[in-house]
């Protein structure tokens, strides 16, 4: 079969041996890797978990945090300075729940085009980017003997928010395919301090295994283009944990120790029942109204 993907790939060794002569005037021994919306909830997780002792991080966000550079990831020229030299980028930023339509398109989906083109056009090989379950916020919610849902399962979103995360996806897989970079599409589950409601006890991600999730794929050894469920080893789990295993991922954390201090469920939707959004994949927030700014409620603990 023809691979598409030759001359990019070999266009690619190039730069990333470009790339580590740079990064070994600052970091003999290991990779750079750049962590955008480093300010926002998993951006602070994130920073303190994955500095290592091969690895130097670069954190921006649109507004200040220690240590970072401000950096607005829809500004092209702005991102190709802070990754040149990188070996990976964890794009986290964005609008993380349901927003008008031009916010959506102009943060998620310019600032995701923007970081995979300033990646292909400084030559860092590998992006990991922050998708979410909403991508399939409206799919019936697994049973508990079910069979574990793959993480390739096809979109079907329920708001603008979940939609973009589609558009993230897709846009993640032509530029490995065009491109011939490594591209890692986290379906992150609900990645807070505690579990939120009831739904949390079996999609929630622990700080600490957010950490070891996001530190796995930057370690594994040429992962082409991968989506992988962002969730911890829940008893009451109903997402495949697969692949996220097959990229090194070894979660720690189980839901089910908060179980007797959660509330039944997440605040409802407006307009919804509790019931219908224990009934869809992303629960309540897949319920939200579409293209109406979405705050989180109570119940969410950060
Ligand atoms: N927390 C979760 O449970 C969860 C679940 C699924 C997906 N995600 C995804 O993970 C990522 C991080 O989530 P979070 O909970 O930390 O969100 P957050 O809202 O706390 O953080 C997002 C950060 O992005 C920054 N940002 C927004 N626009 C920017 C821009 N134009 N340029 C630079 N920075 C910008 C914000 O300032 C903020 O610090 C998001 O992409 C979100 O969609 C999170």
């Amino acid at each position: 079969m023809l691979d598409v993907r030759w001359p990019t790939v070999k266009r690619r060794a190039h730069q990333v041996s470009r790339a580590m002569e740079w990064d070994g005037m600052a970091n003999a021994a290991g990779q750079t890797v750049v962590i955008t919306g480093a300010a926002g909830r998993i951006g602070a997780m994130l920073r303190t978990r994955l500095p290592a002792a091969d690895r130097v991080l670069r954190v921006v966000d649109l507004v200040p945090c220690e240590g970072g550079q401000v950096v607005d990831v829809t500004d092209l020229d702005a991102l190709r300075a802070v990754v040149r030299g990188a070996h990976a980028i964890v794009h986290l930023a964005g609008h993380g729940l349901e927003m008008p339509w031009r916010d959506i398109l102009e943060t998620n989906v310019q600032g995701n085009w923007c970081v995979l083109e300033a990646a292909r056009l400084e030559g860092v090989p590998r992006v990991v980017l922050a998708s979410s379950n909403q991508i399939a916020g409206m799919r019936p919610t697994p049973s508990p003997g079910d069979e574990p849902l793959p993480a390739d399962c096809p979109p079907r979103p329920g708001t603008y928010y979940g939609w973009s995360k589609a558009a993230m996806e897709s846009l993640g897989s032509l530029f490995h395919d065009r491109f011939g970079l490594d591209v890692i599409c986290l379906r992150i589950g609900s990645c807070f301090s505690a579990p939120p409601g009831g739904r949390g006890l079996s999609t929630w991600l622990s700080p600490d295994d957010a950490g070891r999730l996001v530190d796995a794929a930057l370690r594994a050894p040429s992962p082409g283009f991968v989506r992988a469920w962002g969730v911890s080893a829940n008893t009451r789990g109903t997402w495949s944990m697969t692949e996220g295993r097959e990229l090194g991922y070894q979660p720690t954390d189980d839901a089910e120790s908060w179980a007797s201090a959660l509330p039944p469920a997440e605040p409802p939707a407006p307009g919804f029942s509790a019931a219908a959004g224990q009934a869809v994949l992303g629960g309540p927030l897949a319920l939200a109204p579409v293209g109406e700014p979405q705050t989180l409620r109570d119940g969410y603990d950060d």
